[in-house]
């Protein structure tokens, strides 16, 4: 196991995922930021160079202060083998299991691993299966007026909070913190009304993912969420990043405003796991 921190591998390593797409996108998109300016403070762990079969990326030390914050102590994970998948999640010294954790990843063997570890160690894991989206030619995506009186716009740290009263993984000073890190160091966009209050926004992650897109309730099915995902994918675009993110399978209204912008579903699974503190009850009671 190995850390890469020289700058120069790690251009080529960038360069070894792009060549991966799309089962890499994760990783791909987490050392991109890394490589420019690593805002979210993430490290690579490789378990050999230049010939690997395993790639992972998690915060470093100084980072993942605190053990219970599942929303900065974000890991991504790409293979080539399942035993080297394996074996480094599996260590310790890769995979800090005494903290709460969420890790993400395109492939089974991802979840598996985690899944069979998480039992293993008598530990809950949540589960979200989303459905992976990528745009194939962002420029080509419709550009959506915002209606009169609208003005699209950057989210702004004063927003957090309304963000975080409008997520379902919201409601905690952790989730505060994790928005307030996106808003201030990651490409968003939002749609203003004349007051100067968001009522469609998006944002996007460590990973470059496309995240908490939202409309207000009051003002949904207007097509709001598409102007603000426009303009945040022709940012995106600039900065040389690929347009994707993921969407639970029931969410139709999400994916429905996704594809009628051009995102096209990739097959498989896009895994958000979360590993919380809590040992499972059926081992509590013994
Ligand atoms: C998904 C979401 C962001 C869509 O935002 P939006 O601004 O309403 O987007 P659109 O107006 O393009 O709506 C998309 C589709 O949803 C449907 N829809 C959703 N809510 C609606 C409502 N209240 N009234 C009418 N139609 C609605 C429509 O069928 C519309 O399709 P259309 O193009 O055929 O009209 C919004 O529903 C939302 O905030 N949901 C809760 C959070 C969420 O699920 N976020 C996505 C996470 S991936």
């Amino acid at each position: 196991m190995l850390i890469l921190s020289c700058p120069s591998k790690l251009r080529l390593l960038e360069g070894m995922l792009w060549r991966g797409l799309p089962d890499t996108l994760p990783v791909y998109g987490t050392v991109m930021h890394v490589n420019r300016g690593n805002p979210a403070g993430q490290e690579v762990l490789m378990d050999s160079w230049p010939e690997f079969k395993m790639v992972l990326t998690r915060p470093r030390r100084e980072v993942a202060r605190d053990p219970s914050d599942f929303f900065t102590n974000l890991y991504t994970a790409f293979y080539r083998d399942e035993g080297a998948c394996r074996a480094l999640l599996g260590n310790s010294r890769a995979v800090d299991w005494g903290q709460a954790f969420q890790i993400l990843g395109l492939q089974d063997g991802v979840y598996e691993t985690i899944r069979d570890i998480a039992r293993a160690r008598g530990l809950e894991m949540e589960m979200y299966p989303h459905r992976p989206l990528l745009h194939p030619d962002p420029p080509a995506m419709p550009q959506d007026r915002p209606d009169r009186g609208l003005r699209l716009a950057s989210v702004s740290p004063a927003h957090a909070m309304l963000l975080r009263d409008t997520w379902m993984f919201g409601g905690t000073s952790w989730s505060l913190r994790y928005l307030s890190l996106l808003i201030r160091h990651f490409p968003n966009a939002c749609l203003l009304d004349p007051e100067g209050t968001p009522i469609s926004w998006s944002l996007t992650d460590p990973l470059a993912t496309l995240t908490q897109g939202y409309t207000l309730p009051e003002h949904r099915g207007q097509h709001h969420l598409r102007s603000v995902v426009g303009t945040l994918a022709a940012q995106l675009h600039a900065r040389g990043f690929p347009v994707y993110t993921g969407v639970l399978p029931h969410n139709e209204p999400s994916l429905h405003a996704l594809q009628c912008l051009g995102f096209r579903i990739l097959p498989g699974v896009f895994y958000q796991l979360v590993l919380s503190l809590k040992v499972r009850r059926r081992l509590q009671k013994t």
